[in-house]
């Protein structure tokens, strides 16, 4: 399966990522965590990326690009993947269309995760993250049965910068803008399928097994 998982911030790209690499065992690209590892790590891809991501605007797409690219040559990527935030905007679809045809293979599906900004500002704002593990909580709609400590590994949980309301607001804004465009770009491919987003985690993965055409 190849597949790319579209949708504003906030959506549940992330959270049904990890459902999805585990039923399909394909590799979870998130351009977004990896981005946020290389900021920890103080690379230089990272503190030219921080800036972009701190203001809720897109990373340029020549270093968006390479990464990826670099990424979908790697062993584990040759039998499928599953692409979480990226392509984020036409020019960036372009080239993955052009980087696939290069390897002779092409796009399975592309899941559109559909949910409106008043869900989208209160789960990214209620966001919080394992340090450890990189597990994603909500402090309402699926909270760590420890508090602050993440109860899978004992690990403490944190905000990301971007997750307050003004940055939120501010990523909807690039997202309806840069990246919305994708859904008809797709779409003509006959590559589109539309998920309900708001309702429960369990629920949004069955309707995208559903409609990835296989069974739960
Ligand atoms: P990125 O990390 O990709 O962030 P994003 O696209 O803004 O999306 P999020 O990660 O915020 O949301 P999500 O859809 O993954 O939601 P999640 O599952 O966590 O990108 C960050 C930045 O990096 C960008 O702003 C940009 O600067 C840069 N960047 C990245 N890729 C780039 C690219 N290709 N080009 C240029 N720049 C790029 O869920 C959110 C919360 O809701 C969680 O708390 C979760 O528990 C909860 N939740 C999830 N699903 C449900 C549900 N069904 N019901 C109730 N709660 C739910
Ligand atoms: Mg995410
Ligand atoms: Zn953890």
């Amino acid at each position: 399966m190849r597949l790319i998982l579209l949708g504003p911030p906030g959506a549940g790209k992330g959270t049904q990522a990890v459902f999805i690499a585990g039923k399909y065992n394909i590799p979870h690209i998130s351009t977004g965590d990896i981005f946020r590892d290389n900021i920890k790590q103080g690379t230089e891809l990272g503190k030219k990326a921080k800036d972009y991501m701190d203001k809720g605007l897109l990373v340029p797409d020549e270093l968006v690009v390479e990464i990826v690219e670099d990424r979908l040559k790697q062993g584990d990527c040759t039998n499928g993947f599953l692409l979480d935030g990226f392509p984020r905007t036409v020019m960036q679809a372009q080239t993955l269309d052009k980087v696939l045809k290069n390897i002779g293979v092409g796009l399975d599906k592309v899941i559109n995760i559909e949910a409106d900004k008043g869900v989208l500002v209160e789960r990214a704002v209620g966001r919080r993250i394992c340090k450890e593990c990189g597990t994603t909580f909500h402090i309402k709609n699926n909270p760590s049965a420890k508090g602050d400590i993440c109860d899978r590994c004992g690990g403490n949980l944190y905000q990301r910068d971007d997750d307050n309301e003004e940055t939120v607001t501010r990523r909807i804004e690039v997202y309806l803008n840069e990246t919305a465009p994708l859904i008809e770009y797709y779409s003509k491919q006959n590559k589109l399928v539309t998920v309900d987003g708001t309702e429960e985690i369990d629920k949004v993965f069955e309707e995208i097994v559903v409609s990835l055409g296989s069974g739960l």
